[in-house]
């Protein structure tokens, strides 16, 4: 038996690893507390929940769904994109269901990249972009995000041949792991260089719902004039509706681009769930979404508040995290990497965060803390932080 290059080359699932070591720590009889992954503490709406009691029963949600997605889910994302970011989409050739935004991120690259190709990466980031890019036999090229440029990517330190040679660039804005957002003038910016290197921008905007402040509501790229044409934004229910486990999102852009995701999409998968499409469609214009949002908001708003002060009271340096689940902190200076941080966290603490250069390079220097655990283990997990130092 032989193994494929893509399997052999590729690191097991940085998620994967963390669990391992989790459940090793567990095994020896440790509380472990684990601030590691991006997944909400609390339930799915009950608002939710009612709706799938309706549409499981339905049994013409039972059936193969449509490849490109059900075209009432594809007109509730039209209207609420229209109603959320003001942009006009048609939903029969601008929107299609995705199995989550996981689904997306890993293929999308196979509707661009031939072997040989390159693809631009913000680095750190979700790894998956890694993964794809070199999964399809292309070549990533990484672009440095650094604390002083609040993370967001210098365009105009790229190499211009390694843009005009590359035919991808993934963005992440509200981003994970820095937590950064980003504004219509980066966007501007970044259409403008994807035209200019006739790039495809595939921007992830899974976190665009969770933000703590109106001024830091997340955009989209597709406000741009023109870059329909030239970007495919990757939405996710997950992070917004509590609903990581339901497996639904979905992809934004010009007819020809979602044409040709729909062209390998259609030989990959059979889509999702008809009754998971349509409960989602309903969730996103039904009444109880934006109280569900509002409290969902307080409740980040209050935990990040809370990490924040115990994190400044332990001299952390950090920058306050603006949307997403996440703070990316430094690492004390007397460690050499992330990894040996949290290797030796969990051993001592029985505390489980993420290293920083799981996200790429530029990570060494940093852990991420997840908000997403209840908040007794929250302040637990702060405690055992604050006696590891
Ligand atoms: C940046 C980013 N994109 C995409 C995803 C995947 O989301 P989904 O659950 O919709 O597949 C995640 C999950 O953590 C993420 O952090």
């Amino acid at each position: 038996m032989s193994f494929s290059r893509r399997v052999i080359d590729t690191p097991p699932y940085l998620f994967h690893r963390i669990d391992e070591k989790r459940k090793e720590a567990q095994a020896k009889g440790i509380d472990v507390i684990s601030l590691a992954i991006g997944d909400p503490d609390r339930p799915t709406p009950d608002f939710v929940l009612k709706l799938m009691e309706e549409e499981i029963r339905d049994p013409r949600n039972h059936v193969y769904p449509s490849y490109k997605g059900e075209p009432d889910f594809c007109e509730a994302v039209a209207n609420w994109f229209k109603h959320r970011f003001g942009v006009e989409l048609n939903p029969n050739h601008e929107v299609m269901a995705t199995i989550g935004a996981k689904d997306a991120v890993s293929h999308l690259p196979f509707a661009f990249l031939d072997p040989g190709d390159s693809g631009l990466v913000t680095d750190p980031g979700y790894p998956v972009y890694e993964a794809a890019i070199g999964f399809t036999g292309g070549h990533v090229v990484r672009v440095p995000l650094s604390e002083k440029r609040g993370f967001l990517p210098d365009l105009s330190e790229i190499d211009p041949a390694a843009a005009d040679k590359a035919k991808i660039m993934f963005v992440n804005y509200p981003n994970n792991p820095t937590s950064a957002v980003a504004d219509e003038g980066f966007f501007e910016e970044l259409v403008a260089f994807a035209r200019k290197h006739d790039l495809v921008i595939l921007s992830d905007n899974a976190y665009s719902e969770v933000y703590f402040e109106e001024e830091d509501r997340p955009i989209s790229v597709m406000k741009i004039p023109g870059a329909k044409d030239l970007a495919i934004e990757i939405h996710s229910f997950s992070k917004t509706f509590n609903m990581t486990g339901w497996r639904i999102g979905f992809v934004v852009g010009g007819k020809q681009l979602i044409d040709a995701f729909l062209t390998l999409k259609s030989n990959f998968d059979s889509g999702v769930f008809m009754a998971i499409q349509r409960v989602a469609a309903r969730a996103l214009g039904h009444p109880d979404a934006a109280r569900f949002n509002r409290e969902r908001t307080a409740l980040f708003k209050a935990r990040r508040d809370k990490i924040a002060t115990a994190l400044t009271e332990m001299s952390y340096r950090f920058q306050l995290p603006r949307a997403s689940y996440y703070f990316w902190v430094r690492i004390p200076d007397s460690f050499k990497s992330s990894v040996e941080f949290c290797a030796d966290l969990l051993e001592k603490q029985g505390l489980v965060v993420t290293p920083g250069v799981g996200y790429g390079p530029s990570g060494e220097k940093y852990f991420r803390i997840s908000m997403t655990s209840p908040d007794e283990r929250i302040d637990e997990g702060m405690k055992r932080l604050k006696e590891f130092l």
